[in-house]
């Protein structure tokens, strides 16, 4: 039975209003749409939804001036008692099927069926240029007990999605359309599922979407970051250093893009999400925060992978900003491993020099003079700076 998911907005909680727009005009019978009041029924529908009591009527009413459809039910007053029976809050998916003729069945959808908590670890939605998936063991280590936990450099977040959510917790990246496509995947994953549903990988779409669209909603964008971040060479997103680097045997495939939007999205859930500069995001971390702080490297050609270029001067003010408040807050900052970063930071309280292992088609590497042979092993080594004492945490993440 077709079944199409719901995301549940403020104006179901204020108003009992389902956007149904998303289920399509093909889903509901044709007489359905009424007048834009009572005086003017459609053919009604019955709706049984989870946990409620009586079988609901309802059809669909029409705009007074346009005459065009709603995409509400007229009869709302039970949604209110339903988010309430289920606990439901904003952002929530609701699942409704056609289970006969002119009969619906609405119900929460299940996250479990996700195979998700919010204390898994999962991947990123994005591979990312300069991301430390292949470093998150040796970083979740180190991190502290906090409640608060906040990435003033989120790029793809993998560290967040790695670890267990805290109670609060702030993604911020300047870059505005991979912040936009994390507010998307957390608030409408269901319309981008759907926009991406029918998408292959190929270099021509690849091509297509970095040449020819042009994305006009939040949404369009999204969909535009989504697809090209997948099938590019290392997820590059500059867009003049991004080629289709797509492969069948190491990328994720179209069809198992949805699973982890919805995952992410459901990890993301209250998790803020803005694109200021890391200054402001320090200084207004409350106190006691644990910061991630994965700045642009210091002896990197930055230009080649970000939109934002991060200039000698940007790495001193970062410097001088979490040593203002180093006092109030905790941070663990990573850099490459140099002379220039062990002098600035020697009021540090502890440095540890790290190695890990990567394979260079599947993940890059930022730094000058990196091997460009596709495949080869490659030892990632940087520095990881902290305020605290940071001896080895008994695995709390
Ligand atoms: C090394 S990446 C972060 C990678 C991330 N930790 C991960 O695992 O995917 C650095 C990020 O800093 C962001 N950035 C550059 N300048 C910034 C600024 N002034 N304020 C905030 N973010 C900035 C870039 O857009 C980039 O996403």
């Amino acid at each position: 039975m077709e079944s199409h998911a719901i995301i549940l907005t403020k104006a179901a909680f204020d108003h009992g209003n389902l956007n149904i727009r998303t289920c399509g005009p093909n889903f509901f019978p044709e007489g359905i749409f009424g007048g834009s009041t009572q005086d003017k029924l459609g053919e009604q529908i019955t709706i049984k939804a989870d946990g409620l009591p009586n079988l609901i009527k309802t059809d669909i009413p029409t705009d007074a001036t346009t005459g065009r459809p709603r995409w509400l039910f007229r009869e709302r007053a039970w949604v209110k008692t339903f988010v309430r029976v289920h606990r439901l809050a904003k952002g929530d998916l609701v699942i409704i099927r056609k289970v006969g003729n002119r009969a619906y069945s609405i119900a929460p959808s299940e996250p479990q069926s996700l195979d998700v908590s919010l204390n898994q670890q999962i991947h990123s939605p994005f591979r990312y240029a300069g991301g430390k998936f292949y470093a998150r063991k040796l970083i979740l280590e180190h991190i502290p007990e906090h409640s608060y936990y906040i990435e003033p450099f989120a790029g793809g977040a993998s560290i967040f999605f790695a670890k267990r959510e805290a109670q609060k917790n702030w993604l911020n990246d300047i870059d505005k359309d991979l912040m936009n496509c994390f507010i998307i995947i957390r608030d409408y994953p269901e319309c981008l599922i759907d926009r991406l549903k029918n998408e292959v990988a190929t270099k021509e779409r690849h091509g297509w979407y970095k040449n020819v669209y042009k994305p006009v909603t939040k949404l369009d964008h999204a969909v535009k970051w989504f697809y090209i971040n997948r099938t590019s060479y290392s997820g590059i997103m500059f867009m003049k250093n991004c080629y289709w680097g797509y492969h069948d045997k190491y990328s994720m495939r179209p069809e198992n893009w949805p699973q982890q939007i919805l995952k992410c999205s459901h990890k993301l859930k209250n998790v803020k999400l803005t694109t200021l500069d890391f200054e402001k995001v320090i200084d207004k971390a409350e106190d006691n925060s644990f910061l991630f702080v994965d700045p642009p490297y210091f002896n990197a050609d930055q230009d080649k992978f970000y939109k934002h270029s991060f200039k000698k001067s940007d790495h001193f003010r970062l410097c001088k900003v979490l040593e203002k408040n180093s006092k109030r807050l905790k941070f663990l900052l990573t850099y490459d491993n140099i002379p220039e970063v062990r002098e600035m930071y020697k009021w540090a309280t502890d440095l540890h020099e790290k190695e890990w292992n990567y394979t260079l088609n599947r993940t890059d590497d930022q730094r000058k003079n990196a091997p460009s042979r596709k495949g080869s092993r490659y030892k990632g080594q940087e520095l990881f700076i902290v305020n605290y004492n940071s001896a080895k945490q008994p695995n709390l993440f």
